[in-house]
């Protein structure tokens, strides 16, 4: 595999000299178009609604954009958003945020980009009621762009928005840019073919004044898939409830005595139907929980990881046990199958880090490299209209 450690230091800091050091979206073939080098001229100003921890700014900063702004509700994402993207994070609600003042965060002169993944809560499989108000967040996104009138929109979701409430919310959403005069490509996007090492499926809209515009062609056919092994393969070993001691982020959480016998007679791939009759949890042997058979397991080294999920860090939660080790994904982990650069840094460091509220901001961003892609389909689109 050609390694590419001429690589000039990156923009994030991160001095790339040597095969194991280099970040997730480095470790591929030199003639990726995320290997080619983006030009030195910022090429648009990218405000990010929705921001959170930056996974989707990151894709389009690594592509050569300025982020001017992201915007985001939880106070809990500003060091990560801020600390990787060279940007300031603007702790606002979106559904009473101005589109006038989100107008004046784009850099005159360049290329305005707003770009926003709202929360995907609402629309997801796990929320079949429907209660769940959040939805109307996309209503305010459609609002935010008539009165922002950016060039160029990006938003992406889970692909279940396209039929929620009947294909009612995403139909209005279209309807909303077509009557602004905005160009529109989308399509369901598999994550590994754009080099993203888990299985993730997301809706990617792309919306223009400019005229046409079409989101990037998969760059990774299935055989290319890159997988499990190619991105969490080198890093240290761990035991459940331990803490790497050059980065406190590969820290796996403990596992009780019941679990770890689990976890030792759990399979790659597999579920709690490998194990002995005593290992398996009530709710699973009885007839309503026999059909759960994607949790407990262990992820197979030579496939793409399932979706990372905000719960990735519990054993029990899906198939997120280690393939090997007796214990669940480190935070790390989770995060390099989401494509984050192998530094990306999510806290201070001397912050206390809490499982629950990494796994919330790593489970719910956009794959970067999924991002990058994105990015790409932008700046090709800017390219044919200069
Ligand atoms: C799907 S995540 C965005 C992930 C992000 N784009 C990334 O790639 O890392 C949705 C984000 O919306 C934020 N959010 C939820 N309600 C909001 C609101 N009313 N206003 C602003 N942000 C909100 C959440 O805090 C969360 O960070």
């Amino acid at each position: 595999m050609a390694m590419t450690a001429e690589l000039p230091e990156s923009s994030d800091g991160w001095v790339r000299d040597g095969a194991k050091e280099l970040p997730v979206e480095q470790q591929t073939l030199r003639t990726r178009p995320e290997l080619q080098a983006p030009s030195d001229t910022p090429r648009a100003s990218v405000v990010d609604l929705f921001c959170g921890a930056g996974g989707l700014s990151h894709g389009f900063r690594l592509e050569g954009f300025e982020i001017a702004a992201g915007i985001d509700i939880d106070e809990r994402c500003r060091h990560a958003f801020e600390h990787n993207n060279e940007a300031p994070f603007l702790r606002r609600d979106v559904a009473s945020l101005n589109g006038e003042a989100v107008k004046e965060l784009f850099v005159p002169g360049r290329l305005s980009v707003l770009v926003g993944c709202a929360p995907c809560q609402p629309f997801s499989v796990y929320n079949q009621k429907n209660h769940d108000p959040r939805w109307q967040l996309l209503e305010h996104f459609a609002r935010i762009i008539a009165e922002a009138e950016p060039s160029v929109v990006s938003m992406e979701n889970v692909p279940r928005l396209v039929h929620f409430r009947g294909g009612e919310v995403f139909t209005r959403f279209l309807a909303a840019l077509k009557r602004l005069g905005y160009h529109i490509d989308w399509r369901i996007a598999f994550a590994p073919d754009y080099g993203v090492p888990q299985r993730r499926a997301r809706l990617v809209l792309l919306a223009s004044q400019l005229g046409k515009i079409a989101v990037e062609q998969p760059t990774y056919a299935p055989s290319e898939y890159r997988t499990v092994a190619d991105t969490i393969g080198d890093l240290p070993m761990l035991a459940a409830g331990d803490i790497d001691e050059k980065d406190p982020l590969h820290r796996s959480s403990r596992l009780s005595p019941l679990n770890l016998d689990r976890i030792r007679a759990a399979k790659a791939g597999g579920s709690w139907q490998d194990w002995d009759e005593e290992l398996i949890a009530t709710c699973h042997r009885i007839p309503t929980g026999r059909g759960y058979t994607s949790v407990y397991g262990r992820m197979e080294w030579d496939a793409p990881s399932p979706t990372i999920t905000t719960q990735f860090f519990g054993f029990g939660n899906g198939r997120f046990g280690h393939p090997e080790q007796d214990r669940g994904l480190s935070l790390r982990e989770g995060a390099m199958l989401q494509s984050f650069p192998r530094r990306y840094s999510f806290v201070e460091s001397d912050d206390e880090i809490e499982f629950k509220k990494l796994g919330r901001m790593i489970g719910n961003a956009v794959p970067v490299l999924l991002a990058r892609a994105i990015a790409r389909s932008v700046q090709c689109h800017a390219e044919e209209h200069a």
